[in-house]
């Protein structure tokens, strides 16, 4: 083709501790890695999921996106945090018409926020299997404050926000794009990223539990620097292998284990939850992604303590990457960083 279609849309994934871009093309039934990239905010530039500065990360994305020479101005993204909250809720059967005619009453019940100040959006899942006279419904509402800091981010950047996702939804389309609908059992999917993760539990392809437990990577660092005495700099530096004068080695293996044990109760107590509030199904398996999920002994501990299989989650399993054009060896070390990139990039522009 010799015009690329305004169809054309970048996930963007703005991350705490960077900012990351995916652009594919749907060719023969299959998705193709047209380009990515990756770019590290300051720490400070985002705290608790907000936009702390806004002109460092619109340095940032503008940076990654020109010396990418990204095409298209279309962007998908996506946003999570203490702002958003995703509830499975049961109503009466009704149809989409009705639903949203109805949605913002139906809402005020279910969300601890002033209806005014969120954007709601809602999916139908279909009948309740116990009682088909209702249906299951996840409800989704964010606040338009901190919505809006990030459609102006990317304005700021020339960029056209089309679609703006949830972290669990990305990672969710990414996962099922990559390993198909998984028909029947229990999967659990977490992304482990810096400040947070994100979990997302999936029964017979159907997302039936998402959960963001607020402690990630960071914690790593916070263990480091307290209990070793160094600068942030040095602690990521230890902590991803690296030596730092001062800094005894078997110390921070104790501290990089302990962290690791206390990420992996984390987990598991998430996990636990929502094993008591259904029925009696096993797990099947974990997939982790997120950077955090290539930390040394991560799978091991998770496994040992869950008692189930525990797979790094490849986001460019299904996705043809020429490697002529890519290095397998770096799609390969740096894939578990970009699980919400891929799977916002397979968004269209005009999808909610
Ligand atoms: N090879 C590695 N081994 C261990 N930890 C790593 C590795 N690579 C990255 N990390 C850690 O993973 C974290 C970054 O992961 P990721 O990019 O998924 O987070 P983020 O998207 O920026 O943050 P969040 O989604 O929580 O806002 C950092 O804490 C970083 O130190
Ligand atoms: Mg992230």
């Amino acid at each position: 083709m010799l015009f690329r279609t305004s169809k054309d849309i970048v996930g963007i994934d703005i991350g705490s501790s960077s900012v990351k871009m995916v652009q594919l093309r749907e060719a023969k039934g299959g998705y193709h890695l047209v380009d990515l990239g990756i770019a590290p905010l300051p720490p400070e530039a985002i705290v608790d999921n907000a936009i702390m500065d806004s002109s460092s990360v619109v340095d940032v994305i503008r940076n990654l996106v020109e010396s990418h020479k990204v095409k298209t101005k279309n962007v998908a993204t996506s946003i999570s945090g203490h702002s958003v909250i995703i509830r499975k809720i049961q109503l009466p059967m009704m149809s989409q018409e009705e639903m949203e005619s109805s949605i913002q009453w139906e809402a005020e019940q279910y969300i601890p926020f002033e209806i005014s100040e969120v954007n709601l959006d809602f999916q139908i899942l279909g009948p309740d299997e116990n009682d088909p006279s209702q249906m299951n419904v996840i409800l989704v509402a964010a606040k338009k404050d901190f919505v809006n800091e990030y459609v102006a981010v990317f304005r700021e950047c020339g960029l056209n926000p089309q679609v703006m996702d949830i972290d669990c939804f990305a990672l969710e389309n990414a996962f099922e794009t990559n390993y198909g609908v998984q028909e029947t059992g229990v999967v659990a999917l977490i992304n482990m990223g810096a400040s947070a993760m994100n979990v997302s539990v999936l029964r017979g392809g159907v997302a039936v539990f998402t959960r963001d437990i607020q402690v990630g990577g960071n914690m790593f660092n916070e263990e480091i620097q307290k209990r070793l005495g160094l600068s942030h700099e040095d602690a990521e530096t230890v902590k991803l292998g690296g030596e730092v004068e001062d800094a005894d080695p078997v110390m921070v293996s104790d501290v990089l284990s302990d962290a690791t044990e206390n990420l992996a109760q984390e987990v598991q107590r998430s996990l636990d939850f929502f094993a008591a509030t259904s029925s009696d199904e096993q797990f099947q398996k974990l997939y982790i992604a997120g950077g955090v999920s290539m930390t040394p002994q991560v799978l091991d501990v998770l496994e040992k303590r869950l008692g189930f299989p525990v797979e790094l989650l490849d986001p460019f399993r299904q996705v043809e990457v020429n490697e002529k054009e890519f290095d397998p060896e770096y799609i390969r070390a740096v894939g578990p960083l970009f699980p919400v990139a891929v799977g916002l990039a397979m968004r269209k522009v005009g999808d909610k």
